[in-house]
């Protein structure tokens, strides 16, 4: 069983309209409700390859059980820490001008005492998972050495981590040594304090992190590709160019991939070829955490791996 972390999760709404004015009646044109927040995102992704996952984190109010009947549905096992105040909306208005807005909510406010329930209940979790996934930001209340904490006690139990997330909650995490990072451009130069022009630029960045013990370091660049570095190692992985629908999301695809070829022991180049693969197939679909199979399986070949 795979364990995903999400500390704040939330109902992603899509709502469609011809224009957006603030400060008047906006009258949307229809509206869908999926569940979302990136661990749950990438729970969706390893769920569509039949794997069976764990969804943890918090969860509050009615948008709190509904995201619970949501992930019954997908067959996502659902063992989330349940706070007073509601689970929050992220909003993303399309208009049909070309202008998306997103209106994030902040989330619940996470106690003292609902975050010893959940480190509690993380322990238990994380025995019994193979691997752990810990994605995304985290709601207010929780201090920005969550992650590192998590990665200390998967540690203790010999259990490894893949950490996806930003800023202090990523730099802070790194100091626990956890077995994969994902960083995407910008929060590696955020981590390593300058900016990163090119690929050597971004070999070197991976490097500081490997040195500090962390196993394996997956940058994803966008559409400019993706880069596995691993000590005494540094593969690149040019992506096909494809009818992009909808980028959101591909960060999460990369890491369930990953996930996946480190369960099945899959080795550098193909892990690398995997990930890009449906991170590239994910992005031709509109709904985040949604990997047409086929087109990622048929897209196997157009990658091209090269040493740099
Ligand atoms: N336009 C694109 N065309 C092809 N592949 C893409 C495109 N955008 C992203 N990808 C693939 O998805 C990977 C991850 O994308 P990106 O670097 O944008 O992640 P991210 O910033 O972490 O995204 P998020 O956090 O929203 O999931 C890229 O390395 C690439 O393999
Ligand atoms: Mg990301």
């Amino acid at each position: 069983m795979i364990l995903t972390v999400t500390l704040n999760p939330a109902v992603d709404k899509t709502y469609r309209t011809g224009e957006l004015f603030p400060g008047r009646v906006n009258r949307m044109r229809s509206v869908d409700n999926i569940p979302g927040g990136k661990g749950i995102n990438v729970s969706k992704i390893l769920r569509q390859y039949d794997y069976e996952v764990t969804a943890t984190g918090f969860l509050g109010g009615y948008q709190g059980k509904w995201m619970e009947a949501q992930l019954d549905r997908l067959k996502i096992r659902s063992a989330f820490v349940h706070v007073e105040e509601e689970t929050r909306s992220s909003m993303n208005i399309v208009a049909d001008n070309g202008y998306v807005t997103e209106i994030l909510e902040p989330g619940p406010h996470i106690s003292e005492a609902h975050l010893k329930e959940f480190g509690a209940s993380f322990i238990r979790l994380a025995e019994e998972s193979s691997l752990i996934i810990l994605s995304g930001s985290a709601a207010p209340g929780i201090s920005a050495d969550i992650y590192a904490r998590l990665i200390r006690s998967a540690a203790a139990m010999g259990k490894k981590v893949i950490l996806d997330t930003s800023g202090e909650l990523l730099k802070e995490g790194i100091q626990a040594a956890p077995a994969v990072v994902k960083p995407n451009r910008k929060e590696l130069e955020y981590i390593i304090g300058r900016r990163l022009q090119d690929r050597e630029d971004v070999k070197d960045a991976a490097n500081v992190l490997l040195a500090s013990g962390i196993r394996m370091v997956m940058i994803s660049l966008g559409d400019k590709g993706l880069i596995l570095a691993r000590e005494g190692r540094c593969l690149y992985a040019r992506v096909p160019r494809v009818m992009a629908m909808n980028t959101v999301g591909c960060g999460d695809s990369v890491v369930a991939s990953l996930a996946m070829s480190m369960t099945a022991g899959i080795g550098e180049e193909e892990l690398l070829q995997r990930a890009a693969a449906v991170s590239a197939a994910n992005a031709t679909t509109l709904e985040s955490g949604n990997v047409p199979l086929k087109l990622a399986e048929e897209m196997m070949k157009d990658i091209e791996i090269m040493e740099i």
